[in-house]
């Protein structure tokens, strides 16, 4: 596996691929790796084909947290990460300093102006213009074909095939399945920093999402299923419910009456300082 901190050469590996003809695809991380992102770098293996190329990128990107989010203590172990990605067939790794990706005078955003203030982009603004514009500077710097990204952050996937689409970038958007703990719990880098009582309570979410599918099962309005996700997660005194929302699985509009087409029901719960999302798509019956 190369490994490489400059952009120059990561772009240099790229062009010889390029020159031999052959397929790149990216997963794109902030490192801290499970099961989540090993699943995203076989779906890109898988993608990629056997001449193919698979490229992952580690960068803790210091634009898309908050004032006072957690980019100082958000968990870190390059050389384990580095040792998976290798073990798992990467075959190159852009692992940059800050200071490499962007200029000191950086001026340029990129912005899914509706998307980003909804729902997640309320509790975190700002959260997805730096994921938007980091997202673009990686696509540029690598120009893959393809890229990987998780079904975990589905808002985050929605702001990324949107801002392909409406930029007309020549990048294929691949969206892979959230991985879970044999409880349930989505995976996580965050949840090292549960505590152990909030990591025992924090399978509520996955509890609530599959009660939801079956409410929706059943003919279940939008509203209803989600007075009954909203009581189910307040009854877990560890649970701070930040937002419980049912929108359109595609443009993610907000839904309140019977299920037409496919919603997707968004959970975003604090357990003491830890911010956890899921989400489920429900299926009209
Ligand atoms: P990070 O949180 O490291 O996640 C990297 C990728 O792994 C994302 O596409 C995310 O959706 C996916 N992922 C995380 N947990 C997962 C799980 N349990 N199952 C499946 N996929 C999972 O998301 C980011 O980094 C950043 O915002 C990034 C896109 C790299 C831009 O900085």
């Amino acid at each position: 596996m190369e490994i490489c901190t400059t952009k120059a050469a990561i772009r240099a590996q790229r062009q010889d691929w390029r020159n031999q003809g052959r397929r790149v695809v990216l997963v794109p991380t902030m490192g801290y790796l499970h099961e989540g992102h090993m699943s995203l770098v076989r779906a890109a293996r898988a993608n990629a084909g056997p001449e193919g190329r698979v490229i992952a990128s580690i960068f803790v990107n210091p634009t898309q947290f908050g004032a006072n989010e957690d980019l100082s203590t958000y968990p870190r172990d390059p050389e384990r990460d580095t040792a998976m990605l290798r073990d798992a067939g990467v075959d190159a790794l852009f692992i940059p300093e800050v200071s490499e990706v962007y200029a000191p005078n950086a001026q340029t955003i990129v912005d899914t102006s509706e998307l980003s203030r909804i729902l997640i982009g309320k509790l975190r603004p700002g959260h997805f213009r730096g994921v938007a514009t980091v997202v673009t500077k990686l696509f540029n710097i690598i120009q893959p074909e393809a890229a990987c990204f998780g079904e975990k952050d589905y808002q985050q996937l929605a702001v990324i095939r949107t801002m392909v689409r409406d930029l007309d970038i020549p990048v294929d958007v691949i969206g892979v399945p959230t991985v879970r703990e044999a409880d349930g719990l989505a995976m996580s880098s965050r949840n090292i920093r549960l505590t152990p009582a909030d990591r025992a309570a924090a399978p509520v979410l996955n509890a609530a999402l599959t009660e939801a599918e079956a409410l929706a099962a059943e003919g279940t309005t939008a509203s209803r299923i989600r007075s009954h996700v909203r009581a189910r997660l307040d009854g877990e005194a560890r649970a701070d419910v930040q937002s419980v929302d049912i929108r359109d699985a595609e443009t993610l509009a907000a839904l309140s009456g019977p299920l037409a087409a496919p919603a997707v029901l968004l959970l975003a719960v604090r357990f003491g300082t830890v911010l956890l999302i899921d989400n489920r798509v429900l299926a009209p019956p």
